[in-house]
């Protein structure tokens, strides 16, 4: 299912998937940016035809802003026109201000709501950038998908959504919230998968170029870096080299167009000179025994 939304994973990755929508588990994803964590959850909406309600964790994510918020200007707007009609009835006007019309619906809300197409997606995005009072709320939320809003009521799912939680393992996220999930380890692909996910995602790129590109990146993931290009770099280095018409790599190639796979200036400096004329004759020699 996810290969046919040019997905590629092993077995390992769509077991847990297949077991986390199976058993109604939230799938928890940890691994290195841009190894195609957020991708799942988009594949796996696209694949089920369902809606992707995508919640993106930042530092000072708080409650209201993921769940519901009262449209404050909108509140004012009526209470201001209701003073100037001079027909303000108080306690009509008080409902009407928290009724459905005035509330705004955040992610974690949206996806408690009915869907025909069935329970939505929920995507809760880099994790590990919020704070603990959130991740002890999410716990919360997660455990029996309802929310309170004192002025309207409890509301319900009717269905438990499908939620993927990512995380760039910035922070270790608590244990307590670990443990409702099913866990996987997005790790780099090897080089095979990593040609695969090429071919799905570059199609343009001949068949030697991509065996250079990612044997090159594989090369260059096990030097001392300060952040090792993830698959996404991959993929741009690609799109790069297409877009330049280069039809195999050269050190000059490789140096014009770092900047598409490095994007520390140390990691750059590293590579001038020498190194990348020795990592690319390396990476030749890999592909040759392979
Ligand atoms: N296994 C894969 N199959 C197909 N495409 C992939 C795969 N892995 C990564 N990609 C591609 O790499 C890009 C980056 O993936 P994604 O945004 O999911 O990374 P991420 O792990 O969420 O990174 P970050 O931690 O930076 O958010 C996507 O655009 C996707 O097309
Ligand atoms: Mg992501």
């Amino acid at each position: 299912m996810l290969s046919d939304e040019g997905y590629v994973c092993g077995r390992d990755l769509a077991t847990v998937v297949f077991l986390s929508l199976r058993l109604g588990r939230p799938l928890f994803l940890e691994g290195e940016a841009g190894v195609g964590k957020t991708e799942i959850a988009k594949a796996l909406s696209a694949a089920l035809g369902r809606r992707l309600i995508r919640l993106q964790c930042y530092e000072g994510l708080d409650a209201s802003s993921a769940v519901y918020e009262w449209n404050f200007a909108a509140q004012m707007i009526a209470i201001r026109t209701a003073e100037a009609s001079g027909t303000a009835d108080r306690s009509a006007l008080n409902t009407e201000l928290f009724g459905p019309d005035y509330l705004v619906e955040r992610p974690l809300l949206q996806a408690m709501r009915e869907d025909p197409a069935g329970p939505p997606v929920l995507l809760i995005d880099e994790l590990d950038r919020t704070d603990e009072p959130f991740e002890a709320f999410l716990l919360e939320a997660l455990s029996d998908f309802q929310v309170t809003i004192p002025e309207i009521g409890t509301i319900k799912a009717p269905k438990p959504p499908i939620v993927i939680l990512t995380s760039n393992r910035t922070r270790e996220v608590h244990d307590a919230l670990k443990r409702r999930c099913l866990y996987h380890w997005v790790d780099y692909p090897n080089f095979e998968r990593e040609i695969e996910i090429l071919q799905s995602r570059a199609p343009e790129a001949a068949e030697a170029l991509s065996k250079e590109i990612v044997a090159f990146v594989q090369q260059l993931r096990t030097e001392d870096l300060f952040k090792k290009p993830g698959v996404a770099e991959t993929i741009d280095w690609a799109k790069c080299l297409l877009a330049l018409d280069v039809l195999t790599l050269s050190p000059e190639v490789i140096s014009d167009t770092l900047g598409a796979i490095l994007k520390y200036q140390d990691d750059i400096a590293k590579l001038h000179g020498s190194e990348a004329k020795r990592l690319l004759d390396q990476a030749r020699a890999d592909i040759d025994s392979a």
